[in-house]
């Protein structure tokens, strides 16, 4: 029976194993995946620590991103397959809806096995092929950060040619695809930061300005920097939450959208009277469909788009990686070597 390395949590808050485990042969509809890199999201960070529902589960394997090549498929899954560089569709058992997923839908690693592993055995469903001409570690980086940014600008959000946005934390992995998305789709996009560095780094790869989300008052600054006196911002994705929703709120235009799609900072704090005031539209989002995944893997590769990678850390490392995380001083995606 072939074996892979494994990075695993036996308990969230305690220190990860790596380990060898048998590699599981593909049941049917199933497939076996040889991974060469896998990527971090903040999702294994809450996880390690303790911080994220199901981290007490039992020993499994941490991570929802990467790349490899499929090795075998059980019975009644498609022999073509075999052979060829893929990416994996982070969420299980979504369901055929587009608007939202179905009860009881997860997310790749933990509690299913995840990527931060020598091979995977997954459902064929959840393989697509991998952006062509893309490295391999270019490709282990996108899938989750990409799905989620995508969804939460365009179905989510509805962002359009020539509309304003705001992205928040750019040093963020979904927050980095957010801006490139944007980029591409047309629009105009302006971030916040905790790092000034961060921020000319941001303007360099083409948002119009920025401000410092530590800054008192940053958001009706912010606005008034990028409409002038009257106006504000299309559209917000947000994923801190926090004291930051009255800056966004204050950002957005009458009439525009917080989409959110995380907690870093705890709950959102709205102030509900400019809320209804300028009947902001509060929409959360995660993840994304089957549809969302593969409108995301076109437009990435029809816009010749690439994943900032921040750094790469071999699977050993992975404890080293996610200290890098929690530090927070990365811009863009951290990528384990397998
Ligand atoms: N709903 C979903 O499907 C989904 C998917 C992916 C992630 N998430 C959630 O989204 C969040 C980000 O995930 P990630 O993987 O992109 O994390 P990440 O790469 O670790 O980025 C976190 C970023 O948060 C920013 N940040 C910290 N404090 C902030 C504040 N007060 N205001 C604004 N931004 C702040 C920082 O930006 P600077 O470095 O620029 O200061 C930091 O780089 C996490 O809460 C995660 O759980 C949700």
């Amino acid at each position: 029976m072939p074996s892979h390395p494994a990075i695993r949590l036996h308990k969230g808050g305690q220190p990860l194993h790596l380990e060898h485990l048998e590699t599981r042969p593909p049941g049917p509809g199933e497939a076996v995946v040889r991974l060469r890199y896998a990527a971090l999201n903040h999702r294994d960070l809450w996880m390690r620590q303790g911080a994220y529902g199901g981290s007490g589960a039992a020993p499994c394997t941490l991570g929802s991103d990467g790349f490899g090549f499929v090795e075998a498929v059980g019975s009644k899954g498609d022999e073509a397959w075999v052979g060829r560089g893929v990416v994996l569709y982070p969420a299980l058992a979504w369901g055929a809806s587009d608007r939202a997923p179905d009860p009881g839908w997860r997310i790749l690693g933990v509690p299913d096995e995840g990527t931060w592993a020598g091979a995977v055995t997954i459902p064929v469903s959840q393989l697509f092929d991998a952006p062509p001409g893309w490295k391999p570690e270019e490709a282990a980086a996108l899938p989750l950060a990409g799905l989620t940014a995508h969804r939460a600008l365009f179905r989510r959000g509805g962002l359009a040619a020539g509309q304003r946005l705001l992205i928040t934390g750019i040093g963020g992995g979904v927050a980095q695809f957010a801006l490139q998305f944007a980029r591409a789709a047309g629009a105009e996009a302006w971030v916040t930061s905790g790092s000034e560095d961060k921020l000319r780094e941001a303007k360099a790869a083409g948002a119009r300005g920025g401000a410092l989300y530590t800054a008192e008052g940053w958001g009706a600054a912010l606005a008034r920097e990028a409409t002038g006196e009257k106006g504000g911002f299309d559209l917000c994705i947000d994923s801190a939450g926090g004291a930051g929703w009255k800056d966004i709120c204050a950002a957005l235009k009458p009439g525009g959208a917080l989409v959110y799609l995380g907690a870093t900072r705890g709950p959102g704090e709205i102030p509900m009277r400019d809320a209804f005031f300028k009947q902001i539209d509060i929409r959360g989002t995660a993840m994304g469909s089957r549809n969302d995944f593969a409108d995301m893997l076109t437009f990435a590769t029809e816009k010749n788009l690439r994943p900032v990678i921040d750094s790469t850390f071999d699977l050993a490392d992975a404890e080293k990686a996610l200290a890098r995380m929690n530090e927070g001083s990365q811009t863009g995606k951290i990528v384990l070597r397998i």
